[in-house]
Order: structure tokens, then C-alpha cells, then sequence
């Protein structure tokens, strides 16, 4: 049998993000002010963010390179672990070889804090004091709170309310690292109290979540804005998983014939795949997979369109696979997933069939976590499921073809902050939400009147 896990020297740790704005065949169409209809440009968007990181939005340089303070932070847990799943292809009884990448390592347990930490960094040396997002499952959020402490700013969290009911001890990891955590909608915020007039018992999504924390860093100056995902320079920050993944498989003497990662946003997807899909570009066969919910299937069943990022109507509108922006997705247990919109760079990627994507009922993906928990150990997140259960399906589809593929997938984090959903599946009371056509249909209606993209 070869090596199981393939580790790297910090010494390795890429001291440039990856930017693949400069290679894709066409360029993202811009984000436009509502009011005018015009692309915005910096100045529009610096009462939310930091220059440096605006900058870095509409950069179309291939590389950027990683600030020294941000590197010394990525050492606490990067470079982190890729797997050859062994035991993992014997349960499955698969010809086919499964490697992981597992982000999961980091303090709050995903690969969040690949761009928490460098937004923290960026925000403090311009002089903010202090932070606001949204949080669905809690794992940004706690990203956040343990990036802003490490940094010394403060931070405040909008955490959609299902999630802050579901998921306390999220809420108390946050507190751990000093953030402040309010459930969302929330009567702090015009936006939550606008939500809540209309349904009072909202659950709560990420739209809405967004439009409360943007209302709170648009009306203080001590304060910034921060995107757990979607954004181009998240996504940026998150090519350290691929860029390490690169080297790991060159360890393991093997390439990739599919990666693989789930969708919420989009950022541990364009973690993992975007430095893959640069080999593509440049005339490599990969297949590359995106994984979604059927509850929140926005790149398989959303048009592309322009839409706002949240649920009110504060943010620019954006070019993205969308189900529309008051579209509030079921809650299901993937919390992570349910948002509206996907990262304009991937939706761009899928227009241009550089990638793919499929969506999966939850009961399917929970039966794929607890099976992968019981080879390799690891007890997965509700949302890095939908990957591993899109991998059993390719490896599934390649035995029945008569086919041995090389499947690379990311595990973006571990799921010990969701045993109450574990123990829901366990117990038989999880339930499969498909979304039907109607509801999409009504969602869709709130973008009518917004410009088409070209
Ligand atoms: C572990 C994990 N994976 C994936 C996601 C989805 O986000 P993204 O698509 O930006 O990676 C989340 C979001 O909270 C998450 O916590």
C-alpha cells in the first residue's frame, strides 16, 4: 500500500494567492451600482472595505503576493494534510484512487480562516477597528472572531437564526475568541427589522444575514464589512488549498482526473480547483465538479443573471448563477450552503464549461458523511458531505464504466459542531428537501428589472 498522508514543510506554504482572473478565457462581467446601472469603482465600495483588499477584487494579475503577518499566522495550521483515502475506496470497493484534502486542521475547523485571517490583516493595517458579517452554520463566523483576535480587532457576527438555534456551541466558540453574536434577523438593523415585520418567524438565510451586517459597517466608520465567500478576493485567498494540493499529488506520484468540492458561495471550491483549472486552461483533462443542495441548487437550476448579494437590496449587483435574493432556502443542515448566489468567477466558470455542478438531498449526503466517518474516521461537515457523496457517485460511475480515475475532493471541514444533526440522521428524522419549480419561480421574480448581463 503507498503513503496515506502526504505532508508538506511550512517552508512550503505558497507565499502567493492565485489569481484566476488572468487566465480565464473571459473575464467576469462587473459588478454595477443599483442606482446607476454603472460598473462601481473603488471609491463606491471603500466605506466596506479595506483599498488593499479592493483592490485585489478587480486585480488581473496572475499572482499576489501573501504578506509576511499573514503567512505567520497560515503556520499555525497550514500547510495542512492530503489524504489517499485507502480505506475509504475499500468500503466502497472502488477501482478508482480517492484523494482529500482536509482543511479541517485549522483552529475553527475549515478553511475559512485562509481569508479571515488575510481580510483581519488588511483591515487592521488601513485602521479599522472593527468587523461585521453574516455567519450561516457558524463556521465563517468563528473563522472571523479567531482571525480578528489574533489581529486585534473586534468583531460582530449575524448568525442566521436557525443555525444560532441549532448550533450553540458555535456561538460559543465565538465568544471564546471574543466576538460579539447576535441571531439574525435581529432587531439591531433597519434591514432585521424589516425582515422580521413581514415574517416574524423567520429562520433566517444568508441574504438576510448579509444585508444586517452591511447596514452595520455602511453606518459606523470604525467599521468594516467581511465576506465569508462569493468575492473575488476571497476566493483568491483560498487558492493556498490548491496550490498545496498540486505539490501533495506530484508526493503522491498521481494528477487529478476530477476534483471535486462543494458549493455554498464557492470559495473552498475555488480553493481547491482554481489552481487545477489553470492546468486545464492550460491544456491538462480534468473534470471538475461543484456539489450543491437540492434545497439551494442555485448553479444547477438558478439562470445567470444580475442580483443583489442580499436579501434587502443594500449590496451592488452582482453577475452569478442566482435564485434570487429574497429567496430563503430550507433549513436544511448544510447551513453553509444556503445562500442565494454563487461567486461571479465561478459562474463565469461554468458559462465558459470549464467546470460542472450537481445537486444532492440531504438524506443521500449524510448516508456518504457516515460512511466516509466509519473508513477514514474523520466526522465531516454537513457541507464538505456534499463533496465526498459526489465522489462516491463519480467512482460509482467509473467502476460501472469499466474505468480507474484519479478523484481528488475537498474535505473543507469537520463536522464536531454538528452532531445534533448526526444524531437527527441517525435517528431517521432528517428530512429531504427538493425545491419545486413554482417556489423557484416566485424567487426569480424579485430580479425582474435588473439589468441583463451582456
Ligand atoms: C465547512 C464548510 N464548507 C463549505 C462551506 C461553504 O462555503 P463556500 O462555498 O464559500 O466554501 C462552508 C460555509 O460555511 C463551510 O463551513
Amino acid at each position: 500500500m503507498s503513503e496515506t498522508k502526504f505532508l508538506l514543510p511550512e517552508s512550503e506554504i505558497p507565499t502567493r494567492w492565485y489569481n484566476i482572473a488572468s487566465d480565464m478565457p473571459h473575464a467576469p462581467q462587473p459588478v454595477l451600482h443599483p442606482g446607476t446601472g454603472e460598473p462601481v469603482g473603488p471609491d463606491d465600495l471603500a466605506p466596506l472595505f479595506p483599498m488593499a483588499l479592493i483592490m485585489q477584487e478587480v486585480s488581473t494579475d496572475a499572482e499576489v503576493d501573501i504578506p509576511d503577518e499573514v503567512l505567520d499566522i497560515y503556520r499555525l495550521w497550514r500547510p495542512t494534510p492530503l489524504y489517499r483515502a485507502h480505506r475509504f475506496e475499500q468500503a466502497l470497493g472502488t477501482k478508482s484512487r480517492i484523494f482529500y484534502k482536509y482543511e479541517g486542521v485549522s483552529p475553527p475547523g475549515s478553511h475559512k480562516p485562509n481569508t479571515a485571517v488575510a481580510q483581519a490583516f488588511y483591515n487592521k493595517a488601513e485602521g479599522r477597528k472593527r468587523l461585521s458579517t453574516e455567519t450561516g452554520a457558524g463556521q465563517w463566523g468563528s473563522a472571523l472572531a479567531f482571525a480578528c483576535k489574533l489581529v486585534g480587532l473586534e468583531c460582530k457576527v449575524y448568525m442566521v437564526k436557525v443555525s444560532y438555534e441549532q448550533k450553540p456551541f458555535r456561538r460559543s466558540l465565538m465568544h471564546v475568541w471574543g466576538a460579539e453574536v447576535v441571531a439574525s434577523p435581529s432587531d439591531e438593523t433597519e434591514a432585521g427589522k424589516k425582515v422580521l415585520g413581514e415574517h416574524p418567524d423567520s429562520p433566517g438565510s444568508l441574504g438576510i444575514a448579509i444585508s444586517e451586517a452591511v447596514e452595520d459597517a455602511a453606518t459606523r466608520d470604525d467599521t468594516a464589512y467581511s465576506l465569508g465567500s462569493v468575492l473575488n478576493h476571497v476566493l483568491l485567498h483560498q487558492t493556498v488549498i490548491g496550490q498545496e494540493a498540486l505539490k501533495q499529488m506530484e508526493l503522491a506520484g498521481a494528477f487529478p482526473d476530477v476534483v471535486i468540492g462543494c458549493v455554498g458561495g464557492g470559495s473552498n471550491f475555488a480553493g481547491l480547483s482554481f489552481p487545477f483549472i489553470r492546468e486545464k486552461i492550460a491544456g491538462k483533462e480534468i473534470d471538475v465538479l461543484a456539489c450543491e443542495p437540492a434545497a439551494c441548487p442555485t448553479l444547477t437550476r438558478g439562470p445567470f443573471a444580475y442580483d443583489f448579494g442580499d436579501t434587502v437590496g443594500l449590496t451592488p449587483l452582482v453577475p452569478m448563477h442566482t435564485l434570487g435574493h429574497d429567496f430563503v432556502p430550507a433549513p436544511i443542515h448544510s447551513g453553509g450552503l444556503r445562500y442565494h448566489g454563487v461567486a461571479p468567477l465561478i459562474s463565469q466558470l461554468v458559462l465558459d464549461g470549464l467546470m460542472r455542478a450537481e445537486a444532492y438531498l440531504q438524506q443521500e449526503v449524510f448516508a456518504s458523511a457516515v460512511e466516509f466517518a466509519g473508513a477514514e474516521g474523520i466526522v465531516p461537515a454537513p457541507e464538505s458531505a456534499h463533496a465526498i457523496h459526489g465522489a462516491i457517485r463519480v467512482a460509482r460511475e467509473a467502476d460501472e464504466a469499466g474505468e480507474e480515475k484519479t478523484i481528488l475532493f475537498n474535505l473543507s471541514g469537520h463536522g464536531h459542531f454538528d452532531m445534533a444533526a448526526y444524531d437527527n440522521f441517525l435517528a431517521g428524522k432528517l428530512e429531504d428537501v427538493a425545491l419545486d419549480e413554482g417556489e423557484i419561480e416566485r424567487a426569480l421574480h424579485a430580479i425582474e428589472g435588473l439589468p441583463t448581463p451582456a
